[in-house]
């Protein structure tokens, strides 16, 4: 994170999303990094992060992006180019059409949709497009039942038991998603568990894609394990082109979404800081992980300061977040930061109470502030009807 000065953030208005290009030029050289040492290629995945002005500067280092849907598919190829692999828990009969232009890859999620859909992938003329089964690897470190796509009788993913000897004709690769902000030894146990349960079907295959929460730009991650672990797989199967899809690697620590403090309500104990943001309907995650987003120069409190709960701007009465202490009181209009706002906020917001929806910016490398896009009343009148 870096300390932005004071005449840049007095030019953001607020509530904003704001991206740093330097900050993420120093995640890229983390993937830079690691697809020199290694035999994979990293993509994004558009579900994590999809601020298409910052494309340019991904397309730099990254393969090409993933999408999960039509129109994931089409933002990636209009603004990503290169390769786009398309992977949808199902496809709409109605969308298969648009998604083949768009796509260089096309992955299913089961072996009743691969079936449905083969004649028509198989017809698309202009391009060959490289058809992909998603498996279960059955492992999966995540604890938090919302992101683990592993869990019993999960609806993600092929098993090797319904898979069995031999391949469905016309499958050209595997792909694996069952992390989430994980480290270089789940990657590691997947793949010993794709190797245990899926060996006897890869050489069959082209490619193999270990899809995404390879929290590589973390700190503390060890990316020469990872880079060990991914040439040791590609020893043992030289022929399988290797890549990976994160979303959240990618943003991470790359920017903050800005708020003001609208108003302060004293209650038992602690002091409601009212906020122009909603955690519900801006930074989702915090409620559904959940987890408590770091405020630039706040800490924990302790015994005999204001403890402040951060209250977003919709009504649901759960949309706080706390405690925090300050070493100055809170006043109506502080601005604050919270940081690493990134990945799977601007994917996710809602415009729920019709709360407003937080402008979008990026700080340049110049160190200049660019402001993308601001929203209206008409925004959320037009997504209603
Ligand atoms: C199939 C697939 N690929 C990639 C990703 C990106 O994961 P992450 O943002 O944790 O890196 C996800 C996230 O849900 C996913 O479902």
């Amino acid at each position: 994170m870096t300390q932005n000065n004071d005449k840049i953030l007095a030019a953001i208005p607020s509530p904003c999303f704001v991206l740093e290009e330097q900050l993420l030029d120093r995640n890229l050289a983390i993937f830079e990094r690691v697809q020199k040492a290694a035999p994979i290629n990293i993509m994004l995945a558009l579900k994590g992060f999809s601020l298409f002005h910052s494309f340019p500067q991904l397309r730099q280092t990254l393969k090409g992006a993933s999408a999960s849907s039509l129109w994931e598919a089409r933002l990636a190829a209009e603004e990503f180019g290169s390769e786009v692999h398309v992977y949808s828990p199902a496809y709409r009969e109605i969308d298969i059409p648009e998604i083949l232009p768009h796509a260089s890859h096309l992955t299913f999620n089961s072996i009743g949709q691969w079936q449905q859909f083969q004649a028509q992938v198989a017809a698309y003329k202009p391009k060959k497009i490289s058809v992909g089964l998603r498996i279960n690897p059955e492992y999966s470190p995540v604890k938090t039942a919302l992101y683990n796509p592993c869990q019993p009788s999960t609806r993600l993913g092929v098993s090797a038991s319904q898979l069995g000897d031999t391949l469905p004709a016309g499958i050209d690769g595997f792909l694996s998603h069952n992390l989430c902000e994980s480290d270089s030894f789940a990657l590691e146990k997947t793949i010993i568990n794709i190797e245990k349960l899926f060996g006897h079907l890869l050489p069959q295959l082209k490619w193999l894609n270990f899809g995404g929460g390879h929290l590589m730009t973390r700190q503390g991650y060890d990316i020469d394990h990872a880079i060990e672990v991914l040439k040791a797989f590609h020893d043992r199967h030289p022929h399988l082109h290797l890549i990976m899809e994160p979303g959240s690697a990618i943003a991470w620590e790359t920017g903050f979404l800005l708020g003001t403090v609208l108003d302060l309500i004293p209650a038992k104990d602690i002091t409601n800081v009212m906020l122009d943001v909603s955690f519900t309907a801006h930074m989702p995650d915090c409620l559904e992980m959940p987890y408590k987003p770091a405020i630039r120069g706040a800490h924990e409190p302790t015994e005999g300061e204001i403890f402040y709960r951060m209250g977003g701007s919709s009504c649901l009465a759960g949309d706080f977040l706390g405690d925090y202490g300050f070493d100055q009181p809170l006043k109506i209009g502080d601005r604050l930061i919270f940081e690493d706002m990134m990945h799977y906020t601007m994917v996710k917001t809602s415009m729920f109470n019709g709360v407003v929806h937080p402008s979008i910016g990026t700080i340049k490398k110049d160190g200049e502030f660019q402001l993308w896009r601001e929203f209206s009343y008409a925004d959320y009148r037009s997504k209603l009807g």
